[in-house]
């Protein structure tokens, strides 16, 4: 880690009034969850992320992706929060800060963040798919999805699927967030998912002085001010 950039960075957040956070997988990466795009290991190596998480996967194979879910919960529940989402949750109690995630893992929530703006969703609730509205669960069966009792709808996880919106309220929140701070702090994302991945580029244009820690090279390095190349672990606590 550059020490020079490492204390300008620390002044920058020193002297913000109002702080936004955006993180991604990376931050979550030294609790042992692998990256999105790492994910796919062991059994599901043959299977492309793009191609499990859409509902169009969904519904042609309701089993193969509730079970890919199911992987991905006991994956996370065996995990616990890193010295990166504790200093987050630090920062936040000295400071004005608005944490919006793309991660699903709920790990920024263990460490005792609150508020969290969760743009792709949970990785442990569930929603109805087509429901009835009325809609009440049968005893599910392992490995398949939990059906209706009324209907017959399939649960699906309550996540945010490739092709699908951000959640409304998560989304104005963020931008908000984004277009009025003036330092934005960039943790552990590859920038190649939009909307998210153009929160940065909002708060840069409203005049935000732009911060990325990523150990590698990433898209919104280019509308970063400065870079730092560090695992957000051992970078983040020495920050503030
Ligand atoms: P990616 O897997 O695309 O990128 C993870 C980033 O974390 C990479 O740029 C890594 O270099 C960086 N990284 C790895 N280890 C790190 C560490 N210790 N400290 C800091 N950074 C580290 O994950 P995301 O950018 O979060 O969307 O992916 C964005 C979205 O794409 C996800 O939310 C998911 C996925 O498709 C949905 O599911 C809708």
């Amino acid at each position: 880690m550059d020490a020079a950039l490492l204390a300008q960075a620390r002044d920058r957040i020193a002297a913000a009034s109002q702080i936004f956070v955006l993180t991604g997988a990376g931050v979550s990466a030294e609790s042992g969850v692998p990256t999105f795009r790492d994910a796919l290991t062991g059994l599901w190596a043959r299977f492309d992320p793009e191609e499990l998480a859409t509902e169009a996967a969904y519904r042609r194979q309701p089993a193969l992706v509730w079970q890919w879910y199911e992987h991905r919960r006991a994956m996370v529940s065996a995990t616990q929060p890193n010295p990166a989402h504790f200093a987050l949750a630090q920062l936040a109690d000295q400071r004005p800060v608005t944490l919006v995630t793309q991660n699903i893992d709920g790990l920024h929530q263990q460490a005792g963040s609150q508020q969290v703006i969760e743009l792709h969703g949970n990785l442990f609730a569930n929603k109805w798919l087509d429901g009835c509205g009325r809609c009440d669960t049968v005893p599910p069966v392992p490995g398949e999805p939990p059906h209706c009792a009324l209907c017959g709808a399939m649960m699906r996880p309550g996540v945010v699927w490739f092709g699908e919106d951000l959640p409304r309220v998560a989304r104005y929140r963020a931008e908000h967030a984004a277009e009025t701070c003036d330092l934005c702090l960039v943790v552990g994302t590859s920038g190649l998912v939009y909307p998210a991945a153009a929160l940065p580029g909002m708060a840069r244009e409203n005049g935000a002085f732009v911060i990325v820690v990523n150990p590698q090279p990433s898209a919104l390095d280019a509308t970063a001010d400065l870079v730092l190349a560090a695992p957000a672990g051992q970078c983040l606590p020495a920050l503030w």
